[in-house]
């Protein structure tokens, strides 16, 4: 293939980026968009303080916008995010208890019912684990509302939408041997051990100096693959956009037949949320970097 959409289509891939429904009007941006990509993540739009920012007052047109944009041009969509402790809006920030886990879940069927069909991927819970070598949830008004409340939101997420792929996200997940990972992975086990509905999980893989790419992620892949689970690499950027880096990131996924796809978080440099680290496949101005050249020569690899 000549794009990164079509190339990863032909190895039974998709090629996603990030977007933000304020750029949709940047023709640069737009532009790059539809030719290279086949799915589409919102950035921010589809996330609980932009969807439900008064309880039970719902506000999709951002997210729609998206929505639409990616459908009527044949790109698919991976919802961001159901439940998570960060970017709550700050009516639930202050709930706890009963009261939080009824909102959340009210939240999850609401939001996954209104776009039923139309995501083939939901980040149903986004960062629950912590950092560090606890290997503990991260503690959180959620977490505070019980330890099953991420198993409730799946739960409830598949009773909303029974099609689309329920995935647990989360980042510092790259590496095989980090307590996270090994944490997760526990986690997806006992998932797929008592039946709760789970199939694919995220690896957001923010790439820098401090967590780089490490040489076992393709052992992290193929570690969750064999639980029964897609992996998505859900949230790529890698500080200073080495081409070998994104080269060798692309041929661990390939490598892994559940490995389903990659997104990118973000297009150009200057949509990145860390623009200073120049982390993409485009620069500034919407030109292809060393790194695109890169990942398209992996996709079309082998
Ligand atoms: O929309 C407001 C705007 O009205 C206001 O003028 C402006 C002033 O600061 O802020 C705007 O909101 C910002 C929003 O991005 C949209 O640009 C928020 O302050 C800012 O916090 C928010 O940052 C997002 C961040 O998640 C929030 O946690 C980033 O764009 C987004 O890239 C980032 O994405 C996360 C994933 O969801 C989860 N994994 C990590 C990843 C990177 O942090």
């Amino acid at each position: 293939g000549t794009t990164l959409g079509a190339s990863a289509a032909e190895k039974g891939r998709y090629f996603g980026a990030a977007v933000a429904a304020h750029k949709l009007g940047d023709s640069t941006y737009v532009g790059i968009l539809n030719r290279e990509f086949n799915m589409v993540t919102p950035e921010n739009e589809m996330k609980i303080d932009a969807t439900e920012p008064n309880q039970n007052q719902f506000t999709f047109g951002n997210a729609d916008r998206i929505v639409n944009h990616a459908t009527s041009r044949g790109m698919r969509v991976r919802g961001h995010t159901l439940a998570w402790h960060s970017q709550q809006p700050g009516w639930m920030q202050n709930m706890s208890g009963s009261a939080l886990r009824q909102a959340m879940l009210n939240h999850v069927t609401r939001v996954a019912s209104y776009y039923r069909g139309k995501i083939h991927s939901w980040d149903v819970v986004n960062e629950a684990f912590a950092d560090g070598s606890s290997g503990a949830r991260r503690d959180s008004n959620l977490q505070r509302t019980g330890n099953d409340w991420i198993e409730a939101a799946f739960r409830a997420a598949r009773a909303a939408d029974p099609n689309a792929k329920l995935c647990y996200n989360d980042y510092n997940t790259d590496d095989w041997t980090h307590a996270k990972t090994q944490a997760v992975y526990r986690m997806v086990q006992d998932f797929k051990n008592r039946g709760v509905p789970i199939d694919c999980v995220g690896l957001q893989s923010h790439f820098n100096n401090n967590s780089p790419y490490p040489s076992n992620y393709r052992t992290t892949l193929s570690s969750f693959a064999a639980l029964g689970v897609d992996v998505q690499i859900t949230e790529l950027d890698i500080e200073g956009a080495s081409p070998t880096t994104y080269g060798n990131v692309v041929k661990d996924c390939l490598a892994v037949a559940r490995c389903n796809g990659i997104t990118v978080w973000g297009i150009r440099d200057s949509d990145s949320w860390r623009a200073s680290q120049n982390p993409l496949l485009f620069n500034n101005s919407g030109g292809k970097k060393p790194a695109y050249d890169a990942v398209l020569s992996a996709l079309n690899s082998g």
